[in-house]
């Protein structure tokens, strides 16, 4: 079965929580890769509603080993009480290790993540990045300035000391920091409580791959908000490609069976930077209403928009998916059409089919055009129930329709659609083609 990489094929909320959860049945591990408490994945279990943030989704289900990995920045008191309110609603079922090699996000770095927004916001507006204020970016400009702490210093009570002390003479432009000496008291006492999590969790990963069993890769955040390739400045600190996965696991490249993009059947987008398919006015509130689009993590309204193919062919390169996930299909039900964007005009009349500008100014600027697909129709009772018992075969045909088309544009074969919150409403299609890279998925599901 391999390893299975999970990556979000938009700007975020694509509902990865929701098909990580699914293909989660069949994992011995779940592995979060990067980011930290700036993620939302919602789980909606018979029990009720689960946001995890910083433990990985493997958590829910028992006999599962949830990974939080080297490559996450982490919140050592926002774990914590994320893994105590998992425990008091009796849904802490599987085990949870945190890698050494993960750092820890400070007081400071929440401190720094406010007032760089205001230093931004102050020298010009239009530079806010609407950052979820979690501390993300400082914590990883530490990790790479090398001042961070991990999390295998964070529980050596004199190692915490030598390096916060460092940490803080690196800040002499903060004023208002809080005291460094009962900064220090409370991490200790946290840090006590989460050493027993805390492990070299690649050699376990190393030799599950040796076992064969299966590893999941969950990723957070999306392809679009990677530091690199996404719509930079307007971007998350880190890599959520599948490239950055095995960096912030410590597998490597041979081991990987599948490459899962999620995509929702629309587009949304939280927190500032370019969004060329973005719906405006009644459509828009209908979609963000329909859709329940408000962020899990800072309970922002999101933007709506069509799902943009441009973006979704580039995200598909980069990643090289082997199959997707199409997700929130019943939200655009009911609609007459659907429109996607196909490609992009340029202000200077360039046309852009599967690379934008990587200028997120330029990208603000080009027209997408749009192709109008006939629409679905509303998903009630009796077709949730028809699609839970035949299968994908009772789906409607202007939403398989539309899976091909995507499907065909993007040169990845749609594996999975899901048309509701619940965990059952995801239905499988089958291996519509595709690599061979998916056939090990195949076997996860089938
Ligand atoms: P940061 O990751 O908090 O630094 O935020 C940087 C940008 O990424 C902001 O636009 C956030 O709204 C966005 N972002 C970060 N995490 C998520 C997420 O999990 N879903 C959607 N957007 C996110």
């Amino acid at each position: 079965m391999g390893v299975i990489v999970v990556v979000g094929a938009q700007f975020g909320d694509e509902a990865k929580g929701k098909i990580t959860d699914y293909l989660a049945a069949q994992a011995r591990y779940v592995v979060r890769t990067g980011g930290g408490p700036n993620a939302g994945h919602s789980i909606h279990l018979a029990e009720g509603a689960v946001v995890l943030h910083q433990v990985p989704c493997g958590i829910l289900r028992a006999g599962v080993t949830s990974v939080c990995g080297p490559g996450m920045v982490l919140d050592p008191k926002a774990l914590e009480e994320e893994i105590r309110t998992l425990q008091e609603r009796g849904l802490f079922r599987g085990e949870l290790i945190i890698s050494e090699r993960a750092h820890a996000i400070l007081p400071t770095h929440l401190v720094e993540d406010a007032w760089e927004e205001e230093l931004r916001s102050a020298t010009n507006p239009t530079a806010v990045l609407g950052t979820t204020r979690r501390g993300i970016g400082p914590a990883y400009a530490d990790r790479y300035g090398r001042w961070g702490i991990r999390f295998g210093e964070l529980i050596r009570p004199a190692k915490l000391a030598e390096r916060l002390e460092l940490l803080y003479a690196s800040k002499p432009y903060l004023k208002n920091l809080p005291d460094r000496s009962q900064v220090l008291a409370d991490l200790s006492e946290v840090a006590t409580r989460l050493a027993p999590y805390v492990r070299p969790t690649e050699p376990i990963l190393w030799s599950a791959v040796e076992r064969n069993e299966s590893i999941l890769l969950e990723g957070a955040q999306s392809a679009l908000l990677d530091v690199d390739f996404g719509t930079y400045p307007y971007v998350t600190s880190h890599h959520p490609t599948s490239a950055g996965a095995l960096v912030g696991s410590g597998l490597p490249p041979s081991e990987v069976t599948a490459v899962i993009g999620i995509t929702k059947a629309y587009a949304t987008r939280v927190g500032a930077g370019p969004f060329p398919t973005e719906v405006a006015g009644d459509m828009g509130a209908y979609l963000q209403r329909e859709g329940g689009e408000r962020g899990a993590t800072t309970g922002r309204l999101r933007q709506v928009g069509w799902l943009d193919l441009v973006l979704l062919r580039y995200v598909a390169r980069l990643n090289g998916f082997s199959s997707l996930a199409l997700t929130k299909v019943d939200v655009l039900g009911g609609l007459d059409e659907v429109p996607v964007a196909v490609q992009y005009v340029t202000p200077s009349g360039e046309t852009l089919t599967n690379y934008p500008p990587a200028d997120a100014e330029e990208l603000a600027r080009v027209t997408p055009v749009y192709e109008k697909m006939p629409g679905w129709p509303k998903f009630n009772e009796r077709l949730v129930e028809r699609i839970r018992s035949e299968g994908a075969a009772a789906l409607p045909s202007t939403l398989k329709q539309f899976i091909d088309y995507v499907g065909r544009e993007t040169r990845v074969p749609i594996e999975w659609v899901s048309y509701g919150p619940r965990r059952e409403q995801t239905v499988w299609l089958g291996r519509s083609g595709g690599r061979t890279a998916a056939a090990g998925i195949s076997a996860w599901a089938g």
